[in-house]
């Protein structure tokens, strides 16, 4: 299987935070359009694409939306206050750029600050180069989201990116729907929403759809990086099997099973127990009288951050397990 660097690279330029998905939905629709028998927006703004099996219905959830930063004020001399969508480290975040919907850039930096460890969202700016406010006012607006604005880049190995959490793993869904025939289940792709704002997007999608089984895909950390905390995941050493994050235990029997599925087909897998964070699967597991859910994670380090890093064996790996078990009969 090749890696696709065009559908990656344009899958992490789209802008898409939190609430504002819809550039990136008409992306991807344009993108699995062909491959899917019927395809909707639900009332929140998830994509759902459906391929017709007569087995079980299996949701498979990977989220559009990404971080960014939404302006609280603007003070006399143009400068931006901001809170954060989705979780970031003000260290991160400092003296990087940042790009609005309408294409205005912007850099984030501090007030002076004598003790740096000190340093919280609530001392940080961000500068458009706007000589006063009213002329701020002309570019952005209270309410407006930016994002990190970096250049995608990979080599043989790996991908660095904003971002790649988690247009990964809808680059994934994608590429499953474009790859995967005749399958037996009745298979339910959904491109959530708001899903760093607490898995919102998965929580109706669910709803509506009501699966038999619900897997996400997305990114997870790593404890591969220079005196990292213990945490038995790395890159390239295979697609990531989640036992657990902060917003499910993953089903037992259903993460057996791609378990077996991996030894079966000798694709390259690795345990997951994340002690923080959490995925879509956290919502849709608690959907109705709840749903045998698990998750296929994508190891990432630097997540939340402007250059997100994964292998691209981990990701290749990742599809070739999710389309192995999506081809098989689930009995739980
Ligand atoms: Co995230
Ligand atoms: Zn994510």
């Amino acid at each position: 299987m090749k890696f696709d660097t065009k559908l990656m690279k344009k899958l992490v330029s789209i802008y898409g935070p939190s609430g504002n998905e819809s550039i990136i939905r008409e992306y991807i629709e344009k993108e699995i359009k062909d491959y899917v028998d019927e395809i909707k927006i639900d009332n929140l703004g998830n994509l759902i694409a459906r391929k017709k099996g007569s087995g079980k219905r299996i949701m498979i959830a990977a989220h559009m939306d990404q971080i960014g930063f939404m302006i609280t004020d603007i003070d006399d001399n143009g400068f931006l206050r901001f809170t954060n969508i989705g979780g970031t480290s003000p260290f991160v975040t400092l003296s990087q750029q940042v790009v609005f919907e309408n294409g205005v850039v912007g850099v984030i930096f501090s007030e002076p600050m004598e003790d740096i460890s000190k340093l919280k969202l609530s001392n940080m700016f961000i500068d458009i180069g706007a000589r006063n406010k009213e002329e701020a006012e002309k570019f952005v607006n209270i309410g407006d989201i930016c994002v990190y604005k970096t250049e995608y880049q990979e080599n043989d190995n790996v991908v660095f990116t904003k971002c790649l959490d988690d247009r990964v793993g809808c680059y994934i869904a994608i590429e499953t729907i474009k790859q995967i025939e005749n399958q037996k289940n009745d298979l339910y792709f959904v491109f959530t929403v708001q899903e760093e704002m607490g898995l919102r997007g998965a929580k109706t999608s669910a709803y509506g759809i009501n699966p038999e089984i619900g897997i996400a895909l997305d990114v997870t950390g790593s404890g591969d990086t220079p005196k990292a905390k213990t945490f038995a995941v790395g890159l390239d050493k295979g697609a990531a099997i989640k036992v657990k994050d902060n917003s499910i235990l993953t089903h037992p029997e259903l993460r057996q099973f791609m378990i077996d599925i991996a030894e079966e087909n000798d694709i390259p897998y690795q345990m997951e127990v994340l002690e923080f964070g959490g995925t879509d699967s956290g919502s849709i597991h608690l959907t109705k009288e709840g749903v045998p859910s698990g998750v296929i994670s994508i190891p990432t380090r630097y997540v939340h951050s402007t250059i997100e890093m994964a292998s691209k064996n981990d990701i290749i790996n990742s599809i070739r397990l999710l389309i192995k078990l999506l081809n098989r009969d689930i009995i739980l």
